[in-house]
């Protein structure tokens, strides 16, 4: 969503801050602008709806000299799309980007009738507030700072006034900061990506804190202005990891890297000579692992389906354990009870969801212990979870989720595997677990390889289609959800996900000219079930791709047969190739792939 960069120092501020925001792009926006100090101390602004690209037409035609300034990439959230709407935003003497949302802007609002408002925002009210506290002697910082203690609901804010030239004051309240330290330049912005090149030392600001910005540093304070000692940290990442490295696209990047990125996740979590498997991370005694009877797992979009898939390979290697998957958006809401013996996984590539943020912080008011399963280093929920593992999938630039999928599902397998042997689990089982992980990446690899063009071809023949039905059941059920979400994500072919079992109860009426199916057909114990299915949707004349790892006879009208040694995680490599499909569809149908319409890569916001 919305992403900020803020500069002082020595460089073009212009250009670091074009340059931050077009590697924040990935985040979805639908509207940019920046804001610069020249070095007479006269402030400049350039806003446009669309892309940075846009922004830098506007720009190329009068351009920024000075060495300070906020930038912003906006994602419509109060007001349209519009240059008026767009940040930054100037009231008086203020200029200011903000993430989140001012939830009593319309009472503050109402209290600053004195202002001639020009957009339909709520940041530009939250400006009018700080310019109405900026006068006299009272400095930005305090001005910034009595402000935001009549402020409802969230924010990331960069702010600057002519007034103090040199000066960026930022804060957070539930939006991320970090705040990049250089040398005689500092960088501030919502994602260490954009950072990254310039300095690789960071303060990660906290909620409620303030951080007053110069060109030799920041200091950082509370909202009553009390100094607080702030501690640098090393930000991850290079900048290859967030180049597209000779694809066309990030997504395909994404989905490629997986048998490279994998190894990552695994490292120096599986012993397969033993059979074991053991996170560092979650810090849980042998007590604390034999106690847990409960297992919530808590995420949004692709991180609920992985989520979906771990529980089902939890039920196997840890059938005395209740296992849970569900929705934050909804879960955070509902009255729900857990007991003590629980553990909750917090599922996300982000780790700034609002959602999921909101149910980790309702599930530890609980008592109950909670553990990140979180890609971005240093992110909010990685931050305020009791313990936890990165999933080290590396930066994931497109919006669409995938390598985090297969890095989230086989962090959440290594988490059960481990408290399995606490709980009496199978070891055979865990053993061939364990095994089937290390050799995961390089199957991966050749599945990809293998079926690459297969899956172009096939996408070429059904991207012309209105809908489909993703098909499946047992482990194969996550992934027809995983698949449509994928699909409809960025082909905007209206898909859905269904476990092929239903069938009888709703879906097979769709069935008809307008729809192709993708069955996921598992070679397991349910086999002849699935083929039942596939069956009854052929009868009906429906167009089924089967997708499987069985090597018997199946009638469809397109079949893709993966030969691999693994059996137990064929789904993660069927789902390998349905981000793949999903991939050459929305190429085929000309859609922007990495940044798809109304979608964005962090929600944010509620
Ligand atoms: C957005 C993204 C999805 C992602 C979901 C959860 O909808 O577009 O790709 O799966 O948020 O994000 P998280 O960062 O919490 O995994």
């Amino acid at each position: 969503m919305c992403g900020i960069v803020g500069y002082v120092g020595k460089r073009t501020a212009q250009d670091v801050l074009l340059n931050g925001l077009k590697r924040l792009e990935y985040r979805g926006y639908d509207s940019a602008g920046i804001a610069t100090l020249d070095d007479e101390d006269n402030p400049h602004l350039a806003r446009s709806v669309g892309k940075i690209s846009d922004l830098e037409q506007v720009i190329s035609e009068k351009p920024h000299t000075g060495h300070m300034g906020i930038g912003h990439t906006r994602w419509a959230t109060h007001g349209g799309v519009t240059v008026s709407n767009a940040h930054p935003h100037n009231v008086g003497n203020i200029f200011l980007v903000h993430n989140g949302i001012i939830e009593n802007y319309k009472e503050l609002k109402a209290k600053l009738s004195n202002y001639d408002f020009r957009s339909d925002t709520d940041t530009e009210v939250l400006a009018a507030l700080i310019d109405s506290n900026y006068k006299g002697d009272v400095s930005l910082k305090d001005a910034v700072a009595k402000s935001l203690k009549d402020v409802r609901g969230t924010y990331g804010i960069a702010v600057f006034s002519p007034k103090e030239p040199g000066t960026i004051v930022a804060a957070r309240l539930g939006s991320p900061l970090i705040i990049g330290l250089g040398h005689d330049e500092t960088i501030i912005a919502s994602d260490a990506s954009a950072l990254l090149g310039y300095t690789r030392e960071a303060i990660y600001l906290n909620d409620g804190e303030l951080a007053v910005c110069n060109s030799n540093g920041s200091e950082v304070f509370n909202l009553n202005l009390k100094h607080l000692n702030s501690h640098p940290e090393e930000i991850e990442g290079n900048l290859e990891q967030i180049q597209k490295g000779g694809y066309d696209h990030f997504l395909l990047k994404e989905i490629m890297e997986q048998a490279t990125t994998l190894p990552n996740t695994l490292s120096g979590r599986i012993d397969v000579e033993n059979g074991k498997m053991h996170l560092g991370g979650p810090n849980l005694t042998a007590e604390e692992m034999r106690n847990i009877h409960h297992v919530v797992i808590v995420g949004c979009g692709t991180a609920y389906y992985a989520g979906l898939l771990a529980s089902y390979y939890m039920e196997q290697l840890i059938p005395d354990v209740t296992t849970e998957v569900v929705i934050a958006s909804e879960y955070r809401y509902r009255s729900f009870h857990l007991p003590k013996d629980s553990v909750a996984l917090i599922v996300s590539q982000s780790g700034e969801t609002a959602d999921t943020l909101a149910c980790l912080r309702e599930i530890k008011k609980r008592g109950v212990k909670t553990l990140g399963i979180v890609n971005v280093v240093g992110s909010t929920i990685a931050r305020e979870v009791n313990g936890g593992t990165y999933v080290h999938a590396g930066p994931e630039i497109s919006v669409a989720s995938t390598k985090a999928f297969t890095a989230q599902v086989v962090t959440m397998l290594m988490f059960a595997g481990m408290i399995a042997e606490y709980h009496g689990g199978n070891p055979d089982l865990i053993h061939s677990f364990t095994r089937e992980l290390s050799i995961l990446p390089a199957e991966i690899e050749k599945t990809l390889n293998d079926h690459r063009s297969e899956i172009e071809q096939l996408a070429k023949k059904y991207a012309s289609f209105d809908d489909a039905l993703y098909l499946g059941r047992d482990t194969a059920y996550p992934i027809a959800l995983e698949g449509a979400l994928k699909l409809k994500e960025i082909s905007y072919i209206h898909a859905e996900g269904y476990a092929s079992g239903e069938l009888k109860h709703g879906p097979i009426a769709l069935i008809d000219d307008r729809f192709f199916e993708v069955f996921t057909i598992l070679d397991n114990w349910l086999f002849d079930k699935s083929i039942g299915g596939l069956h009854e949707v052929r009868a009906r004349g429906g167009k089924v791709i089967v997708l499987t790892n069985s090597t018997a006879d199946i009638e469809a009208d397109d079949i893709v047969r993966i030969n691999s040694n693994v059996k137990l995680l064929a789904p993660i490599l069927i789902n390998t190739l349905q981000q793949l499909f999903a991939y050459y569809v929305a190429v085929e149908r000309g859609n922007d792939v990495d940044q798809p319409r109304n979608l964005a890569k962090s929600v944010t916001v509620e």
